[in-house]
């Protein structure tokens, strides 16, 4: 059982949509770093002519030190730090061997830059039968994320469209800024029922909920209630059901085949993606026979991205499912957790909240709402975010196989099929790269003359063709809110929490329930007025 799990712990670190360890050996030294110009597609024999090393020369951590490491020194849930001690022991590439799998650690910037400049046509992240097992069951298409090759290639040149061009994002500004107006009259709900009258407590389920919203109202063209006090049964049955399916993926990756029959939980982890499609196929449906409502009697079809799939694109319905509950399953505890961390840090830096309320009162004045277009003229708020993403990158491994070729890193020969682990915390924490790598400088990435830091640094939505195909709207979503959220209120940490530290489930997420304290700068103002006023009163009296 031990040895399935560090097999199958290593054979995770495939996929970023799960947790995954790393693993360690003697140091090594890297000869290639960032810029090579080695072709990208190397063979067997070209590779062996110029002498290069192979994964024997360089250090191999073993199941039985990786199980140590894991369940005696307690990185399991904090397999990202895993990452910083393993660089110190070995350096930045090692071999995680478990027997039946290996995995090339990559913990450099120069590593990273070298391996994704030579990704190929058609990367891919590893297996994920975990996920396409369900849909092969019940005859579902494939999305962006389980597909491979070129029925992948073809998937992502339709869903790119109208998702991934910044301008193309821009149109969703209003959808979202509604959800964000639900936003806000959530937290003032929230402040007003607090002890204080200030705090919102666990902060992260209502940035679930709000993430949730966002994204389906973009994917589903409809609003599913997410941030009303009484969530819809039906819209609850689905965030059920999505817990229902990650919690039990685990223990269908551990756990044998042969025991399916007899233990209760892969029986769990298929009624999750029950709930999850049975309700995506509703609102899908839903919006079918809309369209086709309006086809039968010559009215212009109007709508976005869905509307787009259903009738701009050659996709069936079936296919429509497979992707957008994908799309959807990718972008809610990602967006979510990156708006907490952003959030918790701002709570803790009043300088840099500071400068963020400056940018954003003088960008968007009064009360007036700022809009897709104006969040393009904030430059402080996004290095907030980017900032935030490179402490606390949510995804913070992410993996290559190099399907068709071989291919040379760091002077060392990998034959093709190789799987590559990209250790992006501990590259986005390398003082190298980024001085005081502990410190919240959002100025790191102001184009203000200064030196930027080199881009593999620090690349939270991943990289090329196959990098994050939701990124433009996630990024809206998250300047849409965080601007209206500094423009109205102060946030103030919650002192009784203590240090918040991440978690590595799945996701970077909060090791405890996060609590802010919600200041309003309209309440705060008026404070300050009557406290001039009385004060000249006061001194007029005296004089
Ligand atoms: C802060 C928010 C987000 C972060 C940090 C993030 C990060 C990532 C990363 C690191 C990858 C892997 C890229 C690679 O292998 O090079 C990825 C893939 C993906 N993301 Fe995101 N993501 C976010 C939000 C979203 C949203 C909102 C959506 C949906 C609208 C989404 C949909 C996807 C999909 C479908 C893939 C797989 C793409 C493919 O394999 O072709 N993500 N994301």
């Amino acid at each position: 059982m031990a040895l399935r799990l560090a097999q199958t712990a290593v054979q995770r670190s495939g996929r970023w949509l799960l947790p995954c360890p790393a693993a360690p050996a003697p140091a090594i030294v890297c000869t290639r770093g960032a810029g090579s110009t080695l072709p990208s597609s190397i063979t067997q024999s070209s590779a062996s002519q110029g002498k290069n090393r192979t994964s024997d020369d360089l250090p191999r951590i073993k199941t039985r030190e990786m199980l140590y490491r894991m369940f005696v020194k307690g990185y399991y849930h904090r397999l990202h730090e895993l990452q910083l001690y393993e660089k110190q022991l070995y350096g930045p590439m090692y071999v995680v061997d478990t027997g039946s799998f290996n995995s090339i650690a990559l913990n450099s910037v120069e590593l990273l830059e070298e391996l994704l400049r030579k990704d190929e046509k058609f990367p891919s992240r590893g297996d994920m039968s975990l996920w396409t097992e369900y849909r092969d069951l019940r005859g579902i298409s494939y999305g962006p994320f389980t597909e491979e090759g070129e029925k992948w290639y073809k998937l992502r040149t339709v869903l790119n469209k109208r998702m991934l061009h910044p301008k193309d994002s821009v149109k969703y500004g209003d959808v979202i800024n509604e959800v964000v107006d639900d936003l806000i009259k959530r937290i003032y709900h929230l402040r007003r029922s607090s002890p204080t009258g200030d705090l919102v407590t666990n902060l992260s389920n209502e940035l679930y909920r709000f993430s949730l919203e966002g994204i389906s109202s973009i994917l589903f063209e409809t609003r599913i209630g997410c941030l009303e006090e009484e969530i819809p049964l039906e819209t609850q049955d689905f965030i059920d059901s999505i817990a229902q399916m990650f919690s039990y993926s685990m223990h269908v990756v551990m756990l044998p085949k042969w025991s399916r029959n007899l233990l209760p939980f892969h029986g769990r982890y298929i009624s999750g993606w029950e709930g999850i499609f049975k309700f995506a196929r509703k609102m899908i449906d839903m919006k079918m026979e809309v369209i086709q409502r309006r086809v039968d009697t010559d009215q212009e079809v109007e709508g976005e991205y869905l509307t787009y799939l259903l009738s701009n694109t050659k996709m069936t319905s079936k296919d429509v499912y497979g992707s957008v509950a994908e799309l959807l399953l990718a972008g809610v505890d990602t967006t979510s957790n990156t708006m907490m961390w952003t959030m918790y840090l701002l709570s803790r830096d009043p300088a840099v909240q500071e400068t963020l309320y400056q940018e954003v009162s003088r960008c968007v004045p009064g009360d007036k709402i700022p809009s897709a277009q104006d969040v393009n003229q904030m430059p402080y708020l996004k290095a907030v975010i980017r900032e935030a993403l490179r402490m606390y990158p949510v995804v913070p491994v992410n993996a290559r196989i190099m399907v068709e070729n071989d291919v040379i890193i760091g002077g060392h020969f990998f034959p093709k099929k190789t799987t590559f682990t990209m250790c992006h915390y501990a590259v986005s924490q390398d003082e190298k790269t980024f001085p005081e790598p502990s410190k919240f400088k959002p100025e790191r990435w102001m184009r203000d003359g200064r030196a930027r830091p080199n881009p593999f640094g620090s690349i939270p939505f991943g990289f090329g063709v196959r990098g994050c195909v939701g990124r433009r709207i996630a990024e809206l979503e998250m300047y849409l809110a965080l601007s209206r959220i500094i423009k109205l209120f102060e946030i103030r940490p919650d002192p009784s929490i203590g240090e918040v530290k991440a978690l590595n489930r799945t996701v970077l997420v909060a090791d405890r329930k996060v609590n802010l304290h919600f200041l309003e700068r309209a309440e705060e103002r008026a404070a300050f007025h009557a406290y001039q006023r009385m004060y000249i009163c006061l001194s007029i009296c005296a004089s």
